[in-house]
């Protein structure tokens, strides 16, 4: 496995390349990330990983400066998949100026959920895979569905500008008790830990909810906003500051109208549909960490028919 730091460097190695499927991160990997590896060797040859943190999508009170540098234990984990190359650039090298032009997503889907609590977070994060899709030139890159804005968002971006770059969802890895990895989950105290598989529960409970109120003909916007409330207080009472947990459209992350509602539940029980119809979101600190999980409710029996 080469590790190039320079776009130079990355083009050389892939000089030729047709097939490329692409993963980028921010380093600092656990299981999930390699996950992401596993699923891009499955869609193309070679897999290429970049680890570049990213100052852009960090907002003036997240911490660009502390976010964990761990290259050389990186660098092991992707030999181990068998990664081909590793990117990973400083900040001169990707950033050699500063970067006016950017990517900015349409506001109805990069300024709603996570983007209205960390605002310019998806310019930061859109912008920067654009330009890491412009050194690797992917004909694959793989983005995890634990990070379902995000994906939404690059898989449009791709779309709109025709990039030659087809879009890879991964489903999210979790650990035994529901909890979705994630770097963030390092910074738990032994207690928070216990506590924190309580955000996968409440999207399973609400899913289950959801499921209960099709089954009884009861799908009503009320009954929806209902289970939203419910589950952002179960999360108050245990000590949470939940940011959102949100019932929304799969197709655009949009909220539901009694309208959408029911035309839904109308194509739902006529036939079966094939991609999730509803996703439940949701974001909450515990203690200093924030975490973010989601659930698609169409995976669940009874909503897909
Ligand atoms: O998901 C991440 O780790 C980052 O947002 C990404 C896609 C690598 C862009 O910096």
């Amino acid at each position: 496995m080469k590790i190039v730091h320079t776009i130079a460097e990355l083009r050389a190695q892939l000089r030729g390349q047709l097939r490329t499927a692409f993963v980028p991160t921010m380093g600092n990997l656990h299981e999930g990330h390699l996950s992401l590896m596993r699923v891009a060797a499955k869609h193309g040859d070679p897999v290429v990983a970049s680890i570049f943190v990213n100052r852009l999508q960090f907002g003036p009170h997240e911490d660009f400066d502390r976010y964990p540098r761990t290259l050389q234990d990186d660098a092991k984990k992707l030999e181990a998949e068998g990664v081909y190359v590793v990117f990973a650039p400083d900040e001169k090298e990707l950033y050699p100026e500063p970067q006016e032009f950017r990517v900015r997503p349409p506001e109805d889907l990069g300024d709603i959920l996570e983007g209205e609590f960390r605002p310019g977070f998806f310019v930061g994060v859109s912008t920067v895979v654009l330009k890491l899709f412009q050194c690797v030139s992917p004909q694959v890159a793989v983005f995890g569905k634990k990070d379902y804005q995000q994906q939404m968002i690059i898989r449009r971006m791709s779309q709109q500008f025709a990039l030659p770059t087809t879009i890879v969802s991964a489903p999210t890895i979790r650990d035994q008790d529901g909890l979705a990895l994630s770097s963030r989950n390092q910074y738990l105290s032994p207690e928070e830990r216990q506590e924190a598989p309580r955000l996968y529960e409440l999207l399973r409970r609400t899913s289950d909810g959801l499921e209960n109120l099709q089954a009884k003909g009861l799908m009503e916007l009320d009954a929806l906003k209902r289970l939203e409330t419910e589950a952002q207080d179960e999360l108050k009472a245990h000590g949470w500051a939940p940011d959102y947990f949100a019932i929304r459209r799969a197709s655009d992350l949009k909220p539901f109208n009694q309208e959408s509602l029911s035309r839904l539940w109308t194509s739902a029980s006529s036939q079966a549909l094939k991609e999730p119809q509803m996703v439940i979101l949701a974001a909450a600190r515990l203690g200093q960490t924030r975490l973010i999980d989601n659930l698609e409710v169409g995976e669940t029996e009874g909503l897909r028919t």
